[in-house]
């Protein structure tokens, strides 16, 4: 991103990290919702001309990295290679835009979890103490909690985790477990001693205490950590017995570090690695009393982790604390947890297959705030929003007016401001929109974007340049309304650049223009732009569907299975859409394009009229329909048209069109239609109302 602007005055020095993901999975909606936000927030820096980095890694370490590399017969460095590469690949193609994006099994991390290690056993937080666990005598190694199943001790439930009973709820130590095994073998495990390496969390309860109360993470969460106070804080198991893919603890043979005390680390060590590459030096990022901010976006799943031990082992190694901790919510789909059975369950790359990144990156931004209530993906809304706000909106402002600019206008801007007032409104909203960005409540920055952009729909609409363009004498006006569309069309797009980065890109290619956010205060009198090119395409249904269809788990015997007898699957399909369409209320002429021969007296019984839209608007629940108030000149008909999927109700409101106006009503499900509007096309975003030319006046009869 340039920073061709003015510096701010004072320019911020930032580093911003994603929790690291796990290299055991795929990249799926809920990683993605945290890198989007992070990747938003940093551009966002970077536009405003502070220095700002991102880093984050592949988590390689634990057992379950090791017993999955087992499995696929490889080893854990190969894997981890191999997923690192994909998890980056992923992250790139939503436009996620690390500085580094490294692995944390790196010689920098190993270096670094043994200074930190180092420092805070000189410093005397370290000590070690005999633990009895759970041991797997056939595999030969300690079992974690997830990897003992057995027979609930409350309720005597079958086949319970090692730690948790999904029957009757209870929580246990997975020592209380009956009949255990390993999951790992099927072993009956046993009891072992081993020794451990401790951390001296409760050593840093003052110091935890004022640092949640700072200000570095949001108030609701630090009422929860109160609750874990309350209960008083624990030494820190910190070691694990070999084998175990780790790093080995210094001076303890066979003890490794646990994953979770060298993955925070990881984010040094990227860091590291990406200054070490990049002449930059990391030290004043980790220095106590440095003016350089530091931030980290996690689930809320992983708090504890980051706002307890990680600033704990900061603090005790002499390293500075987190400006803040970034806590976010889980994505659901559809209003439930994302699940493999439903096909919600879905991947990065699955979804890149199909949509635009940048539909995901807008929607995300549209609903996330500061705080860590769930983020709800509702597909409908997901499309709807898409296809009104960025299409129908903010697009729809350039493609109406760039064609006249470069047809009739020499591909030059004017050199008039024709509303300055309007742009004045939209340049004085920069510094509101980006307060809205800075604390995280992006859904507020959109909100006020998507305003913007319906005032300049609003403005164009009322000027009609399609219209004036035709008035020999008001040519400079068209040309001055046309170049007021575009000046307000790039301000829209300044705003959004570090939501959806690539459609700015080809905007500003569009426009022979480079953004910073203080572009938005320029004013590019005749200014020479391209050719418009058409910047989105509108998201169809089906395209989710697929999605939906390509992220089931297709693992039941069902299909295998099928009998004989059963319908061929196109046909199935088929009656499948009907119902769908049926569903929409449309007429059966509507759905059938290949009507019968007709006599003219059949012809003659139809009663077409000119009619003025007076007013659109969606309606609840349908999918294609838009509801219709159609003025007849003095009488006004309700219909409900199947034309959404091609129109904004905004768009249509004041046009005139063709309507059949003796159709007997019908009864919908949404209420009393009242006619029919004729559209021609194929159906989709390629559907087209007959508009009458200037002159025509409503109620006049079509002959
Ligand atoms: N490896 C650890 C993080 C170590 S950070 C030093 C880990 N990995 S993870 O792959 O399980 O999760 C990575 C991030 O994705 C976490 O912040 C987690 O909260 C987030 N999410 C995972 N599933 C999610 C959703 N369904 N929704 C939103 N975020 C989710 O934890
Ligand atoms: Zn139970």
């Amino acid at each position: 991103m340039s920073t061709t602007s003015a510096q701010p005055a004072s320019k911020r020095r930032i580093l911003t990290t994603s929790a690291l993901p796990y290299a055991n999975g795929s990249i799926h909606l809920g990683h993605l919702l945290e890198h989007i936000q992070t990747d938003i927030w940093t551009r966002f820096q970077r536009m405003r001309g502070h220095e700002c980095y991102s880093v984050c890694a592949d988590d390689a370490h634990g057992t379950p990295v090791m017993l999955k590399a087992q499995e696929l017969g490889i080893t854990p460095e190969q894997m981890v290679a191999q997923t690192r590469d994909e998890h980056h690949q992923d992250l790139i193609d939503f436009h996620v835009d690390y500085d580094n994006y490294y692995v944390t099994h790196s010689e920098e991390n190993k270096e670094l979890c043994e200074l930190v290690y180092n420092r805070l056993n000189d410093a005397g937080y370290i000590s070690k103490r005999t633990i009895s666990q759970l041991y797997d005598p056939e595999k030969e190694m300690f079992l974690p909690d997830r990897f003992i199943k057995g027979d609930c001790p409350s309720c005597g439930a079958e086949n319970q985790n090692g730690d948790n009973c999904d029957v009757c709820s209870a929580t246990y130590s997975p020592t209380e477990v009956k009949n255990p095994r390993s999951v790992v073998s099927g072993a009956t495990p046993i009891l072992k001693d081993s020794e451990h390496y401790f951390f001296d969390l409760p050593k840093f309860e003052e110091m935890l205490k004022g640092w949640i109360r700072s200000g570095a993470i949001q108030t609701e969460m630090a009422n929860k950590l109160e609750e874990w106070f309350e209960q008083g804080l624990q030494q820190w198991d910190i070691s694990r017995d070999a084998p175990y893919f780790g790093f080995e603890i210094p001076n303890a043979p066979g003890k490794y570090f646990y994953v979770w005390v060298d993955a925070p680390v990881g984010y040094m060590a990227s860091f590291k690695n990406f200054c070490n590459n990049n002449g930059l030096d990391d030290a004043p990022f980790w220095a106590k009393d440095t003016d350089t901010e530091l931030y980290h976006f996690i689930g809320k799943d992983i708090m504890y982790f980051h706002c307890l031990f990680w600033p704990a082992m900061l603090e005790g190694a002499g390293f500075r604390k987190p400006t803040g901790v970034n806590i976010h919510g889980f994505v659901t789909v559809n209003g439930a947890k994302m699940s493999k059975s439903t096909g919600t369950f879905i991947k990065a790359r699955t979804y890149l297959e199909h949509l635009n990144p940048e539909y995901l990156r807008y929607y995300f931004a549209s609903k996330l705030n500061d705080s860590v209530t769930d983020i709800d993906l509702n597909f409908e809304d997901f499309v709807l929003k898409v296809n009104s706000d960025l299409v129908g909106k903010v697009v729809n402002i350039a493609s109406r007016c760039a064609g006249f600019i470069t047809k009739r206008f020499d591909g030059k801007l004017s050199d008039n401001i024709e509303n300055p007032e309007l742009l004045a409104e939209f340049q004085t909203a920069s510094e509101s929109i980006a307060s809205h960005i800075e604390a995280r409540h992006y859904h507020k920055a959109i909100r006020d974007i998507m305003g913007l952009a319906d005032k300049a729909n609003q403005y164009i609409d009322a000027q009609a340049p399609w219209v004036t363009v035709k008035d020999e004498n008001k040519q400079a006006l068209t040309h001055d309304v046309c170049s007021m569309g575009i000046h307000l069309f790039r301000i829209l797009v300044v705003y959004l650049t570090p939501v959806m980065p690539k459609l700015s890109e080809q905007a500003q290619a569009f426009l022979n223009d480079e953004f910073t956010w203080a572009s938005a205060q320029e004013t590019k009198l005749g200014h020479p732009i391209n050719k418009f090119k058409a910047l989105l395409q509108r998201v169809e249904m089906d395209k989710v569907n697929a999605i939906i269809e390509d992220s089931k788990d297709n693992l039941g015997t069902a299909k295998a299975e099928k009998p004989k007898n059963e319908k061929p699957k196109n046909e199935k399909k088929q009656s499948k859409e009907a119902k769908v369409m049926k569903d929409d209320g449309l007429s059966p002429l509507e759905r059938d394009p290949i009507a019968e021969e007709i006599s003219f007296e059949d012809f003659a019984k139809i009663d077409l009229r000119v009619a003025r839209i007076a007013k659109a608007e969606h309606v609840e629940k349908a999918d294609k329909l838009l509801r219709l108030e159609l003025d007849l000149g003095g009488d006004t008909k309700q219909v409900f048209a199947g034309i959404k999927s091609a129109y904004q109700p905004e768009d249509l409101e004041g046009k005139l069109t063709v309507m059949v106006a003796n159709l007997a009503p019908r009864k919908m499900r949404f209420g009393m239609s009242e006619g029919m509007v004729l559209a021609a096309g194929p159906g989709g975003s390629d559907l087209f109302i007959l508009e009458p030319h200037d002159g025509a006046q409503p109620g006049m009869k079509v002959k």
